[in-house]
């Protein structure tokens, strides 16, 4: 790079112009470095379980999901994610929808009635999108395809004025696949939702509800965090061979490290909490006030970076 000295760019130094990286020297060791390199972190270690395992992806749950989901969400859908997703979006004027991981799509009506012009569903699962296909009926202005939304695509153009990735990052091996693409299907500057389990408090086998007899409270109880895992779902459990989905926890620094690096900007956050209440009885106003105190989902707004 060369330097400038009428250069009014405030990273170039007072005197001679050079910025002050260009300066400097390889790094001495120092008796502060880290002993651990945080990346190890971001590569997933398997959780063994009893059973023999085979992943199959969302095609072997898609029957259970799309009556799950129906036709207006699922009940966190319906109560926390959506309306949390529908008032950031606001009116949506015209705009074209990239929903990434859509599944049985049933939210791309919901898009249209918001104002978008044009929703476009994305999924790995082929029974997932016949599903959303049908749902979609007559609508012309809806639009679905079979992809691996983590490998370089067609349809991820540069096209979209908003991307949604709604409760599946944590499907989704490639993480930094599937940022790249939510990057690319992006206008310049458009703007991305991405909604899942708090990694902070939520974690397959490995976060528990506990009651504290003595000061009667209800805690969160976090065995692991730290580590990139891959967990398998049993979908059978019991049976000998059981097939699987697998869940891929990351701590928080891996999500943003691979936002980052895919040109995209976290530009806001937000953390939704259950709308869920147990039953009246000795406990609940513990387990209501626990319900108020730990997220349950994290939705983060981002932006693609001018380009
Ligand atoms: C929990 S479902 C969520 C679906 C939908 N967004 C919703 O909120 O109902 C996770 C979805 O991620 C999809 N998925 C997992 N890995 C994927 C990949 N690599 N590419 C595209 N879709 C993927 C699955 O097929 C499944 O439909």
């Amino acid at each position: 790079m060369k330097s400038n000295r009428n250069s009014q760019d405030p990273s170039s130094n007072r005197k001679g112009g050079t910025p002050f990286w260009e300066k400097m020297q390889p790094k001495k060791k120092t008796s502060f470095e880290r002993k651990t390199d945080p990346l190890e972190r971001t590569k997933h270690r398997p959780v063994k379980h009893g059973a023999i395992s085979k992943e199959k992806g969302w095609d072997q749950v898609a029957k259970w999901y799309d009556q799950l989901v129906g036709d207006e969400g699922s009940d966190y859908h319906k109560n926390i994610i959506v309306p949390a997703i529908l008032e950031r979006l606001g009116e949506l004027g015209g705009a074209r929808v990239l929903d990434l991981c859509c599944g049985q799509g049933f939210i791309g009506k919901l898009l249209l009635q918001a104002g978008a012009a044009r929703v476009h569903g994305v999924d790995a699962s082929p029974q997932l999108i016949e599903s959303a296909v049908k749902r979609a009926a007559q609508e012309s202005s809806l639009s679905y395809e079979v992809a691996d939304g983590s490998a370089p695509g067609a349809w991820a153009d540069g096209s979209y004025d908003v991307a949604l990735n709604i409760m599946a990052v944590h499907d989704v091996e490639n993480l930094e696949g599937l940022c790249h693409n939510l990057a690319n299907s992006l206008k310049s500057r458009g703007k991305a939702l991405m909604v899942f389990m708090h990694p902070c408090f939520r974690m397959p086998k490995q976060a528990h509800w506990g009651w504290d007899q003595e000061k009667k409270i209800q805690y969160r109880r976090m065995d692991r965090y730290g580590t990139a895992m891959s967990i398998p779902i049993i979908t059978h459990p019991g049976r000998a061979v059981s097939e699987t989905t697998t869940f891929y926890h990351r701590p928080l620094p891996v999500y943003f490290h691979a936002i980052k690096q895919a040109g995209l900007a976290v530009t806001d956050g937000e953390e939704l909490f259950s709308h869920r209440r147990s039953q009246v009885g000795p406990r609940s106003k513990a387990e209501h006030f626990a319900a108020e105190e730990f997220p349950m989902f994290l939705l983060l707004e981002v932006q693609r970076l001018a380009i």
